[in-house]
């Protein structure tokens, strides 16, 4: 069994450990600036459907909780809360929702420091301020940093982080010590995985394609609301890898990166021991699809993958079909690649119904059905065109019409993968394409998916 280990990175070396270092002072200076962009002020991305917190607003949320407390020598205090990273992008059209920590460490070897919240606002804004030098000019941004009090006397940080504080310290004040971040990235699996950080996650008909080759496989995806995610998995003596070309018998499993993760995280939801919450207490009975992509060999990959669900299955978090209607459930298990259609039909090899198919919708749709099949997809680039010219031509329109219309007659949700281009994407989801297929999570941020209508 893989073992996965968190890399626990303290904050205090993270500040200091690039940029390089300026001159000590006797006043008070930036010393250095952080490596991750987060929007300044509140924005909305979406075309301003989703509101998203900048980082004035998380300074104010700080610096008013540390007001009064006094930090004794050699000492922190900290907070991690939540702000929209916008990736060097515009916020309003990108990026995805983050943390920012703050931090005053007291490096003095007697003398206590007492937190004020104007100095402490002043100090942290310092950072973001037109033409600071953590400040993006193109998108009003900052990399955050730390800011010195003194003569090296007293640190205030502020750096941005795509994950929660590995001390369960979001929003809370925390003395103990430096803030930590939780470990988990280059397809590292989140250990422990954070339970709660989707409770202000609004859910989006986005497919997180090859999911597992994320910072952070699955994680990222449930940040930005993805309803739906992918992993390629090959099976070898038993194991499914997890990998998009052929990994032999190494590399972390199905477990490691979905299975357990998405347990865990759906009992921290149904804490009563019920099944009906999903990963999105925003939208708790919007099922998240888990697309497997069979890239061995179809009848025995589905075998192997029947097993690996049992621990989803038996705490009854799988949607299946039963008798004539579909039963929604946290999770919804679509077979692709390899997965052949004769064992989603075969009663002893899905003997509950609950692994669905992945049906080509630029092909003949006989055999597929609802009690059989969730998603109708295609390759783009074959079934429409390769050029990522938008709007598409009107026969290419006419080609996407008569495959939407294909696939819903048949009660699927339509899906493309290799789009060209993310020009194209806007079009596509105003078309009714169901899930739109991103490669880049941080882009999902410029689309408007029509939420309040
Ligand atoms: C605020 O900072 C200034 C200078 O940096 C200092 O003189 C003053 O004592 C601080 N105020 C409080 C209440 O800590
Ligand atoms: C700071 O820069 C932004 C542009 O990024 C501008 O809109 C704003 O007016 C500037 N503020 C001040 C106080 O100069
Ligand atoms: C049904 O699936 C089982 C388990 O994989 C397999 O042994 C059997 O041959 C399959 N039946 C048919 C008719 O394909
Ligand atoms: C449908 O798309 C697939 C790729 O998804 C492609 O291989 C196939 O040739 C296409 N079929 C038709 C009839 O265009």
């Amino acid at each position: 069994m893989q073992v996965i280990l968190a890399t626990v990175v303290s904050l205090s070396y993270f500040a200091h450990s690039h940029a390089a270092p300026h001159e000590k002072r006797s006043s008070n200076y930036i010393s250095s600036c952080g490596t991750t962009w987060m929007a300044r002020d509140d924005v909305s991305s979406n075309n301003g459907e989703l509101p998203r917190r900048g980082y004035l607003t998380a300074v104010a949320e700080f610096c008013e909780q540390a007001n009064g407390h006094i930090v004794p020598a050699g000492d922190y205090l900290s907070l991690a809360t939540r702000v929209f990273l916008d990736g060097g992008g515009d916020p309003s059209t990108n990026g995805i929702p983050g943390y920012v920590y703050f931090e005053v460490h007291n490096k003095q070897s007697s003398a206590s420091h007492t937190v004020d919240v104007n100095n402490c606002t002043s100090y942290l804004q310092e950072l973001s301020n037109n033409n600071s030098e953590c400040w993006g000019s193109e998108h009003s941004d900052t990399k955050g940093g730390t800011w010195q009090v003194g003569s090296d006397a007293i640190s205030y940080h502020a750096l941005g982080e795509s994950v929660p504080p590995a001390q369960d310290a979001v929003d809370k004040l925390y003395t103990n010590g430096a803030l930590s971040t939780l470990g988990g990235s280059g397809t590292v699996a989140l250990s422990p995985f954070p339970l709660t950080f989707t409770s202000d996650v609004i859910p989006l008909p986005c497919h997180s394609h090859n999911d597992y080759t994320r910072d952070i496989p699955l994680y990222d995806a449930l940040s930005t609301g993805c309803m739906s995610v992918e992993a390629d998995v090959w099976l070898h003596s038993g194991n499914l890898r997890v990998a998009h070309t052929d990994p032999g018998n190494s590399g972390p499993t199905i477990q490691d990166l979905y299975i357990n993760p998405l347990l865990a995280l759906l009992d921290a939801q149904n804490p009563n021991g019920g099944n009906r919450n999903g990963v999105y207490p925003q939208s708790s009975s919007q099922s998240l699809v888990l697309l497997i992509d069979f890239k061995s060999d179809g009848t025995t990959t589905w075998d192997a993958v029947y097993t690996a669900l049992q621990p989803l299955r038996d705490a009854g978090y799988l949607s299946y079909w039963y008798g004539s209607e579909f039963v929604s459930r946290p999770i919804t298990i679509v077979a692709s690649g390899n997965a052949p259609l004769a064992q989603a039909t075969n009663t002893t090899a899905n003997p509950h119904h609950d692994i669905f198919m992945d049906s080509r919708v630029n092909e003949s749709l006989d055999g597929y059905d609802t009690s059989n099949t969730y998603y109708a997809s295609a390759d783009f680039e074959s079934a429409i065109t390769s050029s990522g010219s938008a709007p598409l031509s009107s026969p290419n329109q006419q080609k996407l019409t008569d495959q939407l219309i294909a696939g819903h007659a048949k009660g699927f949700l339509v899906r493309y993968w290799d789009i060209p281009s993310t020009d194209l994407w806007q079009e596509l989801v105003d078309a009714g394409v169901d899930r739109l297929n991103v490669d880049d999570l941080n882009a999902v941020a410029g689309i408007d998916f029509h939420l309040s209508s």
